[in-house]
């Protein structure tokens, strides 16, 4: 595909959407594909109803009320321990990109399995810590760390920090010195690797804000290797997300080979190959999912071919098919041009549609619901905004004002980019483990929203 960059000339929405493999015009409604193969989207149907695992989601609503996230910690531990198999035959650290969804409980599940984490913010690395991962399994990613970020990382031990200029390579070293320590670094260099995905999700190009330059990689790692508070333990690099083949993967690593062979012959040797995150996953029931099998020999090879330990940054591979989205109709609307579904989930729990295009399937989470006949209908929220709506131009069977709807592959970036829009309280997020459950955060209250803020004292 030709290469869709973000210019003025060319706004993001006129792009290819992220995840939108089943069109938003669908001649079938999302349940027909999605019930053949439920357990893709950590969903299966047991007795008329969808369940997460063994526990029916109607159950959920009853005793936490909707909107709420559900998460099945199985497909959770199913997706890292598939990802762990097809890179077993090399070193491989599993860095859980937190950012996609960093709940306690879903952090301490991959925590157990083994997981290093992949933090962007001083935030990512307390809950990191909190969840029982070790700083020497943690690495820090980020365009814009802050020296009190810097001096926590540095404090705690991470595994690297990796660098993404010139100017803060040099702000890690002077922490690093005030502190008396030795800063481990890797250098996050931009491969110019085009990985043909929506252009917010595109970091790995020349003209993208992150990580250092190629032609400066050189030098610079040269510089740090130079310098006595620092230790360059690595090259990183993190060329986007939703990738869905190795192929882009295996070009940054060329690319990165090249440099770290010049670096060998000025003396340096750094001894982590970071390849980043952007595994990609199925969202509708018809796209292609990622050879995981596949994608690992690919990236073990090149890692193994350099003699170096491998580092990947998965974030939403992890959790993105193990989180559904539990809504109830709110109403209907059946407009001269255009028919409504009303949920009480929005774009302020879900903001992935509106911000991207996304396609999440919305489907009944009642069988007998689902045979109805299907209307081509917008699935909208109750917040006032024409960008409000978490499916679009759907064949959706015709619910009834209070049934249940599941917005599926909802596990990453979901939560974690939730706001209170609308002064409306954060959802609530259940996990599931085998046939119990367990509220993992309690929905916010309105009370709570008001009671964290303060009055001035002249009102
Ligand atoms: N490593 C780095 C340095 C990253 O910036 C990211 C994601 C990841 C790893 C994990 O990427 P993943 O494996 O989850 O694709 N909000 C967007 C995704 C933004 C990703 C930002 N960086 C979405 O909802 O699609």
């Amino acid at each position: 595909m030709a290469r869709l960059r973000l210019t003025a000339a060319s706004p993001p929405w006129h792009g290819r959407v992220v995840a939108a493999t089943s069109a938003e015009s669908p001649t079938e409604p999302d349940h027909a594909a999605v019930f053949a193969a439920p357990e893709r989207h950590g969903i299966r149907l047991a007795d008329g109803v969808l369940h997460v695992e063994d526990v029916p989601l109607p159950a959920i609503a009853a005793a936490v009320g909707t909107p709420t996230y559900v998460y099945s910690s199985a497909h959770v531990c199913a997706r890292y321990d598939e990802l762990a198999a097809a890179c077993a035959s090399h070193p491989t650290l599993l860095c859980y990109a937190i950012k996609a969804n960093s709940s306690q409980a879903v952090l301490r599940t991959l925590a157990r399995r083994g997981a290093g984490a992949d933090i962007v913010s001083g935030g990512e690395l307390a809950r990191a810590l909190a969840a029982g991962i070790p700083a020497a399994k943690i690495v820090f990613s980020g365009v814009g760390k802050l020296d009190a970020e810097i001096d926590a990382a540095i404090s705690a031990g991470v595994r690297s920090i990796n660098v993404e200029s010139a100017e803060e390579l040099g702000r890690v070293a002077a922490r690093a010195r005030a502190l008396g320590q030795v800063a481990r670094v890797a250098l996050r260099v931009n491969p110019d690797i085009d990985p043909d995905t929506h252009p917010y999700l595109a970091t790995g190009l020349r003209e993208s804000k992150f990580g250092v330059a190629m032609a400066e990689a050189e030098e610079l790692a040269v510089h740090a290797a130079s310098q006595p508070s620092l230790a360059v333990v690595g090259v990183a690099c993190h060329i986007g997300s939703q990738i869905a083949e190795a192929g882009p993967y295996l070009a940054s690593a060329q690319r990165v080979r090249a440099l770290i062979l010049r670096l060998r012959a000025r003396g340096v040797h750094p001894r982590q190959l970071d390849l980043g995150g952007g595994l990609g996953i199925a969202y509708g029931g018809h796209e292609p999912s990622l050879d995981v099998a596949a994608f690992g020999l690919a990236v073990t090879e090149a890692a193994r071919s350099l003699e170096m330990d491998l580092v990947l940054e998965p974030g939403r591979f992890l959790v993105g098919n193990a989180g559904v989205l539990l809504t109830r109709v709110v109403g209907r609307k059946r407009g001269e041009s255009r028919s409504f579904v009303i949920v009480d989930a929005a774009m302020n729990d879900l903001i992935r549609p509106a911000l991207y295009g996304a396609v999440h399937p919305v489907v009944p989470v009642d069988a007998h619901a689902a045979a109805r006949s299907p209307v081509r209908a917008d699935v909208v929220g109750p917040v006032c905004e024409c960008g409000d709506f978490l499916a679009l131009d759907r064949l959706v069977p015709w619910p009834e004002p209070g049934e249940l709807m599941a917005v599926l592959g909802a596990g990453a970036y979901g939560m974690a980019m939730a706001s209170t829009y609308n002064s409306r309280p954060l959802a609530a997020e259940v996990l599931v483990n085998g046939g119990e459950f367990a509220v993992i955060r309690p929905r916010a209250t309105i009370e709570d929203m008001i009671a964290a803020e303060r009055i001035p004292g002249w009102l």
